[in-house]
């Protein structure tokens, strides 16, 4: 009820106004990703009308379904301001790919990113259009790390990860970036829309996704300046925007020879293989369990611990919640059983035609690998 009546409230004056003329084109689109966001948004609009008093802007958010009602907010306010636009996604997630699909649907030609919690400075957003229409620029970036930004208050261990996170960055930029980590840059839109189709969208980088998918390297002019305390909601980086990251780095680091998730379903498979070894090694040595007993224990603790790691982290977009675990679970030890068969069928079928027996080991493995992969993405992911 108090819901409608703010709509009704926020929508009244529009109403009642006479009708204007066609509202200004905008010039520039500033996307901003929102989850949970609720109480930021209208101190955003504010902000952003101050301090672009001489551009005809617009803002789109895109919502990923948050549970504050950001979107229905959202949705209130661009009844009364034909500015403010919102794209509301329903069962998906990532900052990146919510920036992607803003800058997609709008078409002023300069577009900008930025985050909804107001930590980051909208009164650099005149400069940075200035430059991009004065000077032979591609892309300004808000960095934290030029001479003059900063990183606010962060807690040290968060600035040590952004740092590590940084130089990290350098194995898949093409070029020397203080701050390509930043969530907040402006740029044309076809150096946006040339590189589209190259990006990753895996997690929260959109910036370094955009720098490392862009098919020479951009003219980048950087803007200092200083992040500032989040003061409504919270922060959504966590371990896993973490392991995002990592899937970032190797998407553009091999994502053309193979897919990113067989990276990151390969990476479990090894950590699966130093569970089977400690339940083995503790069943012999520890529980006194004879070798068959200790070694089917180990591989059913080595299946589930791989079923589990790859519906959090390989899966996340696709995470398997309630009774469907327990299906994709025995789905999962089925398609192993047979990964497992396959994988020892070929070994020793390579074995005995005098391969060298590690070659015939690593084929087998691989073999198996691959068979789990495809298998499970179809039969425990994707059934729905
Ligand atoms: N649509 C959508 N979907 N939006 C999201 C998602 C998502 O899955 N996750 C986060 N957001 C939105 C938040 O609502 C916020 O507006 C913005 O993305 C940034 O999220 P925060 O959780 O506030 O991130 P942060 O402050 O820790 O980190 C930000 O600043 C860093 C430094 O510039 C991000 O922009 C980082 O990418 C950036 O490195
Ligand atoms: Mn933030």
């Amino acid at each position: 009820m108090h819901r409608d009546t703010e709509v009704e409230h926020l929508a009244r004056p529009a109403a009642a106004q006479p009708p204007k003329a066609a509202n200004p084109v905008p010039i520039l689109t500033i996307v901003v990703p929102t989850l949970n966001e609720r109480d930021n948004i209208k101190p955003l609009i504010a902000l952003l009308d101050a301090a672009l008093p001489n551009v005809d802007w617009e803002v789109m958010f895109v919502d990923d379904d948050s549970t504050d009602d950001t979107a229905r907010r959202i949705r209130a306010l661009a009844l009364v301001d034909p500015r403010v636009r919102c794209i509301q996604r329903i069962g998906r997630r990532g900052l990146s790919t919510a920036c992607i699909e803003g800058v997609l649907a709008c078409s002023a030609p300069y577009v900008a990113v930025m985050d909804a919690d107001l930590q980051h400075d909208e009164a650099l957003l005149p400069r940075m259009l200035e430059i991009l229409r004065h000077e032979n620029v591609d892309l300004v970036i808000g960095s934290r790390y030029a001479d003059g930004g900063g990183l606010g208050d962060w807690a040290d261990r968060r600035a040590w990860i952004s740092r590590l996170g940084t130089m990290l960055a350098r194995l898949i930029c093409k070029q020397e970036i203080s701050d390509p980590l930043s969530g907040f840059f402006m740029c044309r839109r076809e150096v946006f829309e040339s590189a589209v189709r190259r990006l990753s969208g895996q997690g929260f980088k959109i910036l370094l996704d955009l720098l490392a998918s862009s098919s020479r390297p951009l003219q980048v002019c950087d803007l200092p300046f200083e992040f500032r305390t989040r003061r409504h909601g919270e922060s959504k980086l966590d371990t896993l925007v973490i392991w995002e990251y990592f899937a970032l780095l190797a998407d553009k680091l091999f994502g053309q020879v193979v897919p990113v998730r067989f990276v990151l379903f390969a990476l479990i498979g090894t950590v699966g293989l130093a569970v089977h070894m400690s339940i083995l090694w503790a069943g012999l040595h520890v529980a006194a369990l004879k070798f068959g007993m200790a070694q089917s224990l180990a591989t059913l603790a080595a299946m589930s611990s791989n079923f589990f790691l790859n519906n959090i982290l390989t899966y996340r977009d696709q995470r398997l919640r309630g009774w469907r675990i327990l299906r994709g679970l025995f789905t999962f030890y089925g398609i192993c059983a047979i990964g497992a068969t396959a994988n020892v069928g070929i070994a020793s079928y390579l074995f005995n035609a005098n391969q060298t027996w590690w070659v015939a080991g690593i084929l087998g493995v691989i073999v198996g690998a691959v068979w789990n992969y495809a298998m499970s993405s179809i039969f425990t992911w994707r059934a729905s």
